[in-house]
């Protein structure tokens, strides 16, 4: 049988990594979350004083990515992904917001663009994944089998990041929170190198009024054309 590869690409806070999880079990395929590998880089920085707020040293952060080693487990006990940065587990971390008010202009370098989008397509050349991210159909994988472009309202998004932080235990502000979603959806969508946007051959897949279980249904029910339309995958 053939590798299969589903590209999940879309605005920030959308629910891509909850369906593309659900899809992967499903499945039984890696999924492979791409923008906790920015997290990570934009973490490295912060932490060695390459990134803070009105300041990047892209210079200095694309020397120091080969002193960077990101890795992924799946936390049986919690049953989540984690992320490591050099063996440190920094799944809680790289969600917070000081992270996400700095990895947008980190992802923006292109030399860190291209030193993730290879270690992703490496990830993918000898199975089966499940990808989310922002390029994914368009850049890393523009052959993928499978490329789904998920989006939400703006408000609908802040509510649910709200909604997972406070429910961590961590501090939150719904009025910042949003300010930082539509702020990271207007940098995502303007950077020079693969910004942010549709695949032509992308479905679109606005969940702002479904469930978990109608998104879930509808990215399998698109496995199963592929499958029929190529018994051999
Ligand atoms: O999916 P996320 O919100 O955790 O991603 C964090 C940031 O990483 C997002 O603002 C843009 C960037 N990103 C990217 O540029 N390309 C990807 N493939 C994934 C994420």
């Amino acid at each position: 049988m053939k590798n299969i590869i589903i590209a999940v690409d879309g605005h920030s806070s959308c629910g891509k990594s909850t369906v593309a999880k659900a899809v992967a079990r499903k499945l039984g395929i890696a999924y492979i979350d791409t923008g906790a590998m920015y997290r990570a880089v934009t973490l490295y920085a912060i932490r060695h004083g390459l990134a803070k707020e009105g300041y990047i040293d892209a210079e200095g952060i694309a020397g120091a990515l080969s002193d960077m080693d990101i890795t992924f487990s799946f936390d049986k006990e919690m049953g989540r992904n984690t992320t490591y940065l050099n063996g440190e587990n920094v799944e809680d971390e790289i969600r917070g917001m000081a992270v996400s008010g700095l990895v947008s202009p980190v992802s923006a370098i292109p030399a860190v663009r291209a030193k993730l989008t290879d270690w992703q397509r490496e990830m993918g050349r000898n199975q089966s994944v499940i990808m989310d991210g922002r390029d994914i159909g368009t850049t890393v994988f523009p052959d993928a089998d499978l490329k789904i472009f998920m989006t939400a309202r703006p408000e609908v998004r802040a509510r649910r990041r709200y909604d997972e932080l406070t429910a961590k235990g961590q501090e939150a502000n719904l009025a910042e929170i949003l300010r930082n979603v539509e702020e990271r959806d207007r940098q995502d969508s303007t950077r020079a190198v693969s910004p942010l946007r549709k695949a032509d051959d992308a479905i679109v897949l606005d969940n702002s009024d479904m469930t978990r279980e109608e998104q879930f249904d509808f990215v399998i029910e698109r496995v199963k054309e592929i499958k029929q339309a190529h018994p051999c995958k």
